[in-house]
């Protein structure tokens, strides 16, 4: 089976390290041209760009902040024209412990929710409203495990902001599928990035290593494919579906 996303155009949100940085290179390996979404690392964005070749284009927007979702996507609306599927990937995940004080917890959580729930909610309404005149489109958005099993106590915005990211998806699958609109999770486990470090740093690496069936940490590059995949169209049928990509944590 060969993957060809070529004369496709795909948003990576989050996609200048880690998961989404990731992403968007197999994305580029595929064919398709890509929006590769940034808040701060504009280096690293513009590095991987010209790593995916000439058509990959870099974008700024703190997704935290209603108007620069917007005008997000009605930036590269304006560059590529057409957009076939847009990946909401990007996504912080504060320690915020109980103990703290309630406005910082408070804070903490507002931010949270902004970018992890609200941005991809504020993205995909945008992304249904282009994909219903041109013919559909694809939703992929990145959750956690941490929507199914929960987190430690100081990422309870971290797990509720990626369960509502699921609920999110299966009703985008279940109310525009008939308009040929699609719309997966992604839960990845512990995966080795910037924002796994943080934790790594708290919880140490037995702690994580325990948690999982096979040898070695799950890296970004072992997310990437199965976005891929579910951009290419092969995985329409399962629209509302989340893949779990945990190495193994579940049967562990
Ligand atoms: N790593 C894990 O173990 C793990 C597990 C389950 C799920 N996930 C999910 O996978 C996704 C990617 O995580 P990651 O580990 O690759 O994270 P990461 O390495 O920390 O990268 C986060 C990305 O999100 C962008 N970002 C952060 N805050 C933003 C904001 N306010 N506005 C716009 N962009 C913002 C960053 O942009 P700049 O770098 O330009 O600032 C960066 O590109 C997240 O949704 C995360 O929740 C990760």
């Amino acid at each position: 089976m060969r993957i060809d996303l070529g004369n496709t155009s795909v948003l990576v949100t989050g996609a200048s390290r880690g998961i989404g940085a990731a992403v968007a290179r197999a994305m580029g390996r595929a064919g398709a041209r890509v929006a590769i979404h940034f808040r701060d690392q504009r280096q690293q964005a513009t590095a991987l760009a010209e790593q995916i070749g000439a058509s990959a284009e870099v974008f700024q927007a703190d997704l935290s902040r209603t108007e620069e979702c917007d005008a997000l996507w009605k930036a590269v609306v304006a560059r590529f024209g057409r957009v076939n599927t847009l990946v909401n990937n990007a996504g912080i995940a504060i320690s915020s412990p109980l103990e703290s004080a309630t406005g910082e917890w408070l804070q903490a959580w507002d931010t949270t929710m902004a970018v992890n729930l609200r941005a991809p909610a504020i993205l995909s309404r945008l992304a249904i409203e282009h994909f219903r005149t041109r013919g559909g489109g694809r939703i992929i958005n990145i959750s956690s495990r941490a929507a199914f099993r929960g987190d430690q106590p100081p990422y309870l915005a971290y797990a509720a902001s990626k369960g509502g990211l699921v609920a999110l998806t299966r009703s985008i699958a279940r109310g525009f599928g008939k308009a040929g609109i699609l719309a997966f999770n992604v839960a990845p486990g512990f995966t080795r990035t910037d924002m796994a470090k943080d934790f790594l740093d708290e919880y140490g690496e037995d702690y994580v290593a325990g948690d999982i069936a096979l040898e070695r940490l799950t890296e970004p590059e072992d997310i990437a494919p199965f976005v891929v995949f579910l951009a290419s169209g092969l995985g329409d049928h399962s629209t509302g579906c989340t893949i779990d990509v945990n190495a193994g944590s579940y049967v562990h």
